[in-house]
């Protein structure tokens, strides 16, 4: 039986770090594929390399060009310029939206049955840039932000209770930027609303730190954003389709109507299975979450219009 193959577009500190744990899974081959000479090709080796010692047999090719990719599964787009301390998403916008159309048109042409997921920012345009190139179905494109702000949640939660971060189970939703929307009111510690553990003051302070998350990570590295949890969010999504276990998760989708927000990829509560995103899962707000919610999208139209602007 053939392994399921999984393209990562992109061979930066998040693309080369999502084809390692994808690596270490161990049911799948990855092509890693990036323009500069040589790069993905020496990090595939290494990775390759360290199956004997860790126990995998997952091939992982690195590769200039897009023959390699062909078939894949699924196709996880990381490609982009990162920020730069002080830079915003929202300013990576014009660059990357070129990057990812080029990308995701040569990648297409090869896997044309693939399962998009999109990492690069800003997120929800960038996602909205493939769909538009790849002209896929729907549920066939996706972006990665929702499980990632939804960690650092959980991260700072456990922080401040000194519980397990497993115990906690929490929703960001939104745009992957400054308005995303922690929910509180969906945020439980082993079934307890976390409203009913954490005083509001601090609980916002945590909100807060979410909302700035990525950005705490930009100023710290100085050279780059954050990979290690960026990657680890993307396994989980791949991991979700490729053995179609239909998990909950927040995720970048195309919202046709629901939670009232009109055509755009916004980070709602999806159904992850072998068919891409299978449902988008509606829930009551609180009117305050939900207002947020409609500013988030508000920014993420912005963004979008933008690139319809640009010609993307
Ligand atoms: C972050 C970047 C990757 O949130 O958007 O870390």
């Amino acid at each position: 039986m053939a392994r399921t193959k999984i393209t990562v577009i992109g061979a930066g500190n998040v693309g080369a770090t999502t084809a390692q744990r994808l690596a270490e899974k161990d049911f799948a081959d990855v092509v890693l594929v990036d323009i500069v000479e040589g790069m993905p090709q020496g990090k595939a080796l290494d990775i390759m390399q360290s199956g004997p010692v860790y126990g995998y047999d997952s091939k992982v090719i690195g590769t200039n060009g897009y023959d390699e990719t062909e078939g894949s599964d699924i196709i996880v787009i990381t490609s982009g310029m990162p920020r730069k301390p002080g830079m915003s998403r929202d300013d990576l916008l014009k660059v990357n939206a070129g990057i990812v159309k080029e990308v995701t048109e040569k990648s297409v042409a090869k896997s044309p049955n693939a399962i998009i997921i999109v990492v690069s920012n800003p997120l929800d345009a960038m996602t909205y840039v493939a769909y538009k190139t790849s002209k896929f179905e729907k549920n066939r494109v996706m972006g990665m932000a929702g499980i990632l702000d939804s960690a650092r949640f959980r991260t700072f939660i456990s922080m401040e209770l000194d519980v397990s971060v497993e115990n906690i189970n929490a929703f960001v939703l939104g745009g992957h930027g400054d308005t995303m929307v922690p929910s509180t009111k969906y945020t439980t510690v082993a079934g307890i609303p976390v409203e009913d553990l954490i005083p509001k003051d601090r609980l916002d302070a945590i909100v807060e730190r979410t909302r700035k998350g990525g950005g705490e990570i930009v100023s710290l590295l100085k050279t780059g954003s954050a990979y290690y949890a960026p990657s680890a969010a993307v396994v989980e999504m791949v991991e979700s389709i490729v053995f179609d276990k239909k998990k909950i998760l927040p995720c970048a989708a195309l919202c046709q109507g629901e939670y009232g927000i009109d055509n755009l990829f916004v980070g709602v509560p999806v159904k992850l299975g072998k068919n891409g995103v299978e449902q988008i899962i509606e829930f009551k707000l609180s009117e305050e979450e939900h207002a947020a919610l409609m500013k988030s999208a508000a920014a993420v139209k912005e963004l979008c219009d933008k690139v319809d602007e640009m010609g993307f």
